[in-house]
């Protein structure tokens, strides 16, 4: 039995409450009622204000955040997945923000900007940046109100840590599961306010229409449990898709459904892809399946160190040693490994993690997923020895451009992107560890407030009978798909792995002008067998052969655009590392990459200016010397900027 202030609760009550699929919410009980998708939306006879496309920590404050602006707003949250497994919940590491208080007492904004610009090589946007650095401390405490159970300092103060490329300890944090804490609260404020849950619900495309087809009609989904293709009018919608990190399916952080849907569902409405070749490889993967060890295991204390029990970091940066940001301690790493000092060969090398430096009760404490991982994936007790790491596609600074980060609306009217699918360009070319969450929550809020501005007065302009063409073309789409004849033809998992390995070997750590071009040809080969690749499940019912044909699709083209990116980009910044091309350029590459997608399925390159408004660009962070295959002499390190 439980106690709590005198109220008794028998443990075997809540069970049975759980089992029944009920969900303690904090305005009550929430009953779960067998649908994973409102009757109305099923009849068709919903129409959404303000229609979110993804359940993570961007999409679920939006829909808070649009429902606290009027609360008479019919706010819908769309998700594949059931509502609370998003990529946001295996977030680990903290959220940033300066809440002034406890550790964090001498932090301001301007240096958590700072920090952020620095860390991004000078790509971010400043404005953005600082708007981000004023709000991300507001959104601590309103979290906290919400219920987050934050670790706190024995006088109460929320307890804040050092992640890397951050000048203070400025991570606020609930164990090593920051992420999980976050959408779980979320989740429970959504509740309350009713938000309609609309789940195991696919999006296959944003419907618009009119004259100049710049009307917006809804959104077109697959029901996964039924099958059946909804068309669901709605005035707005909030992109908050996440990342596409299984691009680099061999090895990445992310989970399976991480594959850009509402990247290339933007971009198939004229949003233009900004900066895809700025792909984050967090530097410490599980050697063994590229799963993520949180960069707060650094923050604690944790060493890295070469099979020679060098601790290799006073090498690359001895200042900030682990604690260095993303780009550079990944990089160290890779090139650790590539001159003979990792442990192991291929896929699953790596070099060696070591948390015997820190107390075991510590790492019990708050490394508690950290140790389960390691115990449960590579069967190692990290209190008792080191763990092989290595570094995995952990994040996505590009995205859908946002025209407005004020609104977080794109250039198409009423569609707005938050999140990591979106690129408000607050990373610029490498994210600090934990502003990503604060990110979600900070734009999240104000992708729902442009929102429900945007739906003020206006009645539903969409039509009907564009979601019904939407409705019939994806029904024809599922069933030519999911009845082709194997003739030969390639299957998904096979063109899946051949992508997966062109993109981890041809455009990752390190790159090169002919990998890159390779990386390109090989995916047009790919594009090319995908059009008629074998799927062979027609049923209806949770066709994830289906889903996985449709997210290989988006991932393919996701995939096109990031090599594109890289190819253009000819110098090295953040984490794109250009064996060929070694310093950052500012001269010709202080802007961002747009990548449009035309009628015809080519892309476009343009480019657009980096907002500069607080600090000029300095000189670069120590660039690594990474070796060149081609044996050109190494680019030498460049001196760190104050
Ligand atoms: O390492 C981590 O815990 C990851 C945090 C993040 O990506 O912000």
């Amino acid at each position: 039995m439980k106690r709590r202030k005198g109220i008794v609760v028998p443990l075997v009550a809540i069970l049975a409450a759980a089992a029944a699929g009920v969900v303690l919410g904090a305005g009550g009980m929430f009953a779960w009622k067998g649908n994973n998708i409102p009757k109305k939306v099923r009849l068709g006879e919903a129409t959404y204000d303000v229609l979110v496309i993804g359940s993570g920590g961007a999409g679920m404050h939006a829909a808070l955040a649009a429902l606290r602006k009027d609360k008479n707003l019919k706010v819908g949250v769309m998700t594949k997945l059931p509502p609370t497994r998003s990529a946001s919940t295996m977030a680990q590491g903290g959220m940033n923000g300066v809440t002034g208080v406890g550790t964090n007492v001498k932090d301001t904004p301007e240096l958590h900007a700072k920090d952020t610009i620095k860390g991004g090589a000078w790509l971010n946007d400043q404005d953005a940046v600082e708007f981000f650095a004023q709000e991300a401390g507001k959104t601590i405490f309103e979290m906290d109100y919400m219920g987050y159970p934050y670790n706190r300092q024995e006088d109460g103060y929320i307890h804040q840590r050092k992640m890397g490329g951050s000048s203070q300890p400025r991570a606020a944090y609930y164990m090593d599961r920051a992420g999980h804490a976050m959408v779980h609260t979320l989740f429970e404020q959504c509740l309350k306010q009713n938000v309609d849950f609309i789940s195991e619900c696919q999006m296959l495309e944003i419907s618009m229409g009119g004259e100049k087809k710049d009307q917006l009609n809804g959104v077109i989904a697959m029901d996964m449990r039924t099958g059946n293709i909804l068309g669901i009018p709605a005035k707005s919608i909030i992109i908050a898709t996440g990342g596409y990190g299984r691009a680099y399916w061999i090895r990445t952080s992310n989970p399976y459904s991480s594959t850009g849907d509402g990247i290339v569902a933007g971009m198939n409405i004229g949003i233009p892809f900004k900066d895809p070749e700025m792909v984050q490889f967090h530097p410490t993967g599980l050697a063994v399946n590229g799963v993520l060890l949180s960069e707060s295991s650094r923050s604690e204390g944790a060493q890295l160190k070469n099979k020679n029990g060098e601790r290799f970091m006073e090498k690359y940066d001895p200042k900030r040693m682990e604690l260095s940001t993303r780009d550079i301690v990944a990089q160290s790493i890779a090139k650790e490994m590539e001159e003979g000092r990792g442990v192991g060969t291929g896929i699953n090398a790596g070099v060696y993690l070591d948390f015997t430096v820190i107390k075991p009760e510590r790492v019990h404490a708050v490394l508690q997923q950290v140790y389960d991982l390691s115990y449960r994936f590579a069967g190692v007790d990290i209190t008792k020895e080191p763990v092989l790491i290595a570094p995995t596609c952990h994040y996505s600074m590009g995205g859908l451009e946002v025209a407005d980060f004020h609104t977080c609306e794109t250039r198409v009217p009423g569609v707005y992107a938050a999140g990591e699918c979106s690129c408000v360009s607050v990373h610029g070319a490498n994210r600090l560890g934990a502003n990503s969450l604060s990110e979600v929550l900070v734009f999240g809020k104000v992708a729902g407030e442009g929102a429900a501005d945007y739906v003020k007065g206006r009645d539903y302009k969409g039509s009907q009978d564009g979601l019904k063409a939407g409705c019939k073309k994806w029904m024809d789409v599922f069933e030519e798909v999911t009845n082709r004849p194997h003739l030969g033809n390639r299957t998904v998992p096979e063109i899946r792995d051949d992508m997966v390995n062109t993109m981890w070997y041809k455009c990752g750590v390190f790159r090169t002008e002919e990998q890159l071009q390779e990386a390109a040809k090989e995916l047009d080969v790919l594009t090319e067998q995908y059009k008629n690749v074998y799927v062979g499940d027609p049923s209806h019912v949770y066709n994830t052969a289906f889903e996985q044909y449709f997210e290989l699709g988006n991932l393919l083209q996701v995939s096109r655009a990031i090599v594109q990116g890289a190819i253009a980009r000819k110098e090295s910044r953040g984490g794109h590392f250009r064996r060929d091309y070694p310093k950052r350029d500012d001269q010709n590459f202080l802007k961002h990459t747009l990548i449009f997608k035309n009628d015809d399925g080519d892309y476009r390159t343009e480019y657009k200016d980096v907002a500069i408004t607080l600090f000029p660009p300095q000189a670069a962070s120590p660039a690594q010397p990474a070796k060149p295959a081609d044996g050109k002499q190494p680019a030498q390190p460049a001196k760190e900027a104050k």
